[in-house]
């Protein structure tokens, strides 16, 4: 008997001695584990003679009981220990500065990228892409721009590892996207095709409203029986919903490119009153993009017989039309990477641009 009361004191004096939930355990583990001190004790029971069963039995049940209730006592006494430690050590300083919150912005380049493509996906154009290092045919020849031709001139063209003397002609860096309606053609058989191409094009030009990258958006549709009215359509619905101004007027004035016969330059009515712009009403004109019916020769060049299908083409510059539509003056500061900026004319990441729910 005496051993029984023995081995309750050592435990429950081990249990009021300890201070962490780990040393707890190992004192649970020793006594009721499955190789406990009490645990093998209970296990004798089994082999012990009646007498002696009838004596210890409820003496080894009893310890048993006291030291769980001893060990779940402690337990919670530690357990709130601990939590009034903790309260004590970590308290939060709400005086001192946080940390940045800087949230990432849209820049107004990807911005407007996305709701030029949403509107013409919704008007049934797919995305294709070409590459920035151009051939000089894709380039030039294929469009119609041979090497005599003047508009090279007015391209300001990058070259690469320009070797004049060379037989082939210098790569370049593309001038515009409109080699891409050559390789897309080509690729594709030609027809039917209505795509957009937003991509980054090259010209050697720095001022306020002319770096020497740039992003342009091509357009080409190839089909029968498209005509010029198709194209002044699409152009229309193109600029009411991205300007979003339901009676925006469109004026097309006749121009010149190599790649298109006949050609339309496309003016927005705007009006300029104390240097201030203001879209969709006044007496002023604004050049907004160039378009035309595909020339006959660029159809020939990538094995399209004009005979039986005609297609219309236009270009623009996506930075220029980010300017217009949210008041940004100067195009150098697109490509400035200042955050400061960034933080002033971007836009909420979450906001996808879509016709149903408002470009913005
Ligand atoms: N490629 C022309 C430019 O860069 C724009 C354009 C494209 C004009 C297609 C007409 C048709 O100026």
């Amino acid at each position: 008997m005496d051993d029984i009361d023995e081995i309750e004191k050592k435990y429950l004096d081990a249990i009021s001695s300890v201070s962490s939930l780990d040393d707890l355990d190992g004192i649970r583990i020793k006594g009721l584990g499955k190789k406990g001190e009490v645990t093998s004790l209970m296990k004798s029971i089994g082999s012990m003679d009646e007498i002696e069963r009838r004596a210890k039995a409820p003496k080894l049940n009893s310890l048993k009981s006291k030291i769980i209730e001893e060990l779940e006592k402690k337990k919670g006494l530690i357990t709130e220990e601990n939590i009034n430690k903790r309260i004590s050590e970590e308290w939060l300083d709400v005086s001192r500065p946080s940390r940045s919150s800087r949230k990432g912005k849209i820049h107004p380049i990807s911005q407007v990228t996305d709701e030029v493509v949403e509107i013409f996906s919704d008007l049934g154009f797919s995305i294709a892409e070409g590459p920035q290092v151009e051939s000089d045919w894709y380039n030039f020849d294929a469009l119609n721009i041979p090497p005599e031709h003047p508009a090279r001139q007015e391209f300001d063209t990058f070259y690469v590892n320009s070797n004049f003397d060379s037989e082939t002609p210098p790569n370049v860096l593309r001038t515009h996207t409109s080699p891409v309606q050559i390789r897309h053609m080509e690729k594709n058989g030609g027809v039917p095709c209505r795509i957009i191409v937003p991509g980054k094009v090259f010209r050697s030009d720095y001022d306020q409203t002319h770096t020497p990258m740039f992003n342009q958006l091509e357009g080409l549709a190839i089909d029968k029986d498209l005509t010029m009215s198709n194209l002044k359509w699409t152009l229309e619905e193109f600029c009411k919903a991205f300007f979003e101004i339901e009676d925006l007027e469109l004026r097309f004035r006749s121009s010149h490119f190599p790649f298109t016969e006949p050609s339309a330059e496309v003016d927005i009515r705007c009006s300029w009153e104390d240097g201030i712009l203001k879209l969709g009403q006044g007496d002023n004109w604004l050049e907004i993009l160039g378009s035309g019916m595909v020339h006959p020769k660029v159809l020939k060049a990538c094995s399209v017989d004009p005979n039986s299908y005609q297609g219309f083409a236009f270009g623009m510059g996506i930075d220029r039309l980010a300017m217009l539509k949210y008041g940004i003056p100067d195009l150098r500061s697109f490509f400035e990477g200042d955050v400061r900026w960034l933080d002033h004319y971007g836009f909420n990441p979450l906001d996808k641009p879509s016709i149903h729910t408002g470009l913005r």
